[in-house]
């Protein structure tokens, strides 16, 4: 997986041509959480990378980072630790808050993005969980501001979610990739009616942890070896 690549999955870029949000959807079990632990430990070597500040916010409360990595439960830690960690786990602790807990931290990062040279990576897994992540859902206007307005200002969203259809409408257009592992033929006409995407044919390779990242500006797809685990 080269540089140039990870770079287009995950680098803030306030006028790059692949820095709005990346979504990632694979079903449960199907290594997403390795993969993007994966993807985030390689852009950490990349100097590109070295200013990024990464939050990681696990809804199941379960990270792969390693014990380097802080865990925080509220914004001001969030902050707190960003000044020492490129890299932060967020857990939301209370089911009834999880949209007002991801709400903030996006204002958040927005209000302190211009300070932050190498821009904000905002990772969220299981988004799934979330109110309005289905195809019918309506996000929260700050997850709106997120995919709309946050590549200009150096922030990117990862939406991690087990099916392509749990990815919002509004996301049609205002993403720059897709990283795909193995998704549900269920997937198949949504991806081809919101994405104009036909996924078919890649599906049968999407198996035993391989996946694949589909460059949505370029309209081109890449394929991948599993990740090590
Ligand atoms: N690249 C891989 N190679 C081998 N095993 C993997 C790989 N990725 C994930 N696994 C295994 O599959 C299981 C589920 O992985 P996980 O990343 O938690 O999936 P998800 O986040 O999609 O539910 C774990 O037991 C993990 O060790
Ligand atoms: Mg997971």
């Amino acid at each position: 997986m080269s540089k140039e690549l990870i770079r287009k999955m995950l680098l803030p870029n306030r006028n790059g041509s692949h820095s709005l949000s990346t979504a990632m959807a694979a079903r449960s079990g199907s290594g997403k959480t390795t993969l993007l632990t994966h993807l985030v430990n390689e852009a950490r070597k990349d100097e590109a990378f070295k200013e990024t500040r990464f939050v990681y916010i696990s809804i199941k409360q379960e990270q792969l980072f390693d014990e380097k990595v802080p865990i925080v439960t509220n914004v001001d830690d969030l902050l707190k630790q960003w000044a020492k960690n490129p890299i932060v786990t967020y857990y939301p602790t209370e089911p009834e808050f999880y949209e007002v807990d991801i709400d903030e931290i996006i204002e958040t990062s927005f209000s302190v993005v211009d300070k932050v040279e190498g821009g904000i990576v905002l990772i969220i897994d299981d988004a799934n969980v979330i109110k309005g992540f289905d195809s019918r859902g309506i996000v929260s206007p700050s997850v709106k501001k997120l995919t709309i307005a946050g590549r200009s200002k150096g922030i990117r969203g990862l939406f991690i979610c087990h099916r392509i259809s749990n990815l919002p409408r509004l996301m049609n257009g205002n993403l720059s990739g897709m990283v795909l592992m193995s998704i549900s033929s269920m997937d198949l006409d949504y991806s081809k009616k919101i994405f104009g995407q036909d996924f078919e044919p890649l599906m049968p390779e999407l198996v035993d942890y391989r996946w694949a990242y589909v460059d949505l500006i370029e309209d081109k797809t890449f394929k991948f070896n599993p990740v090590p685990n």
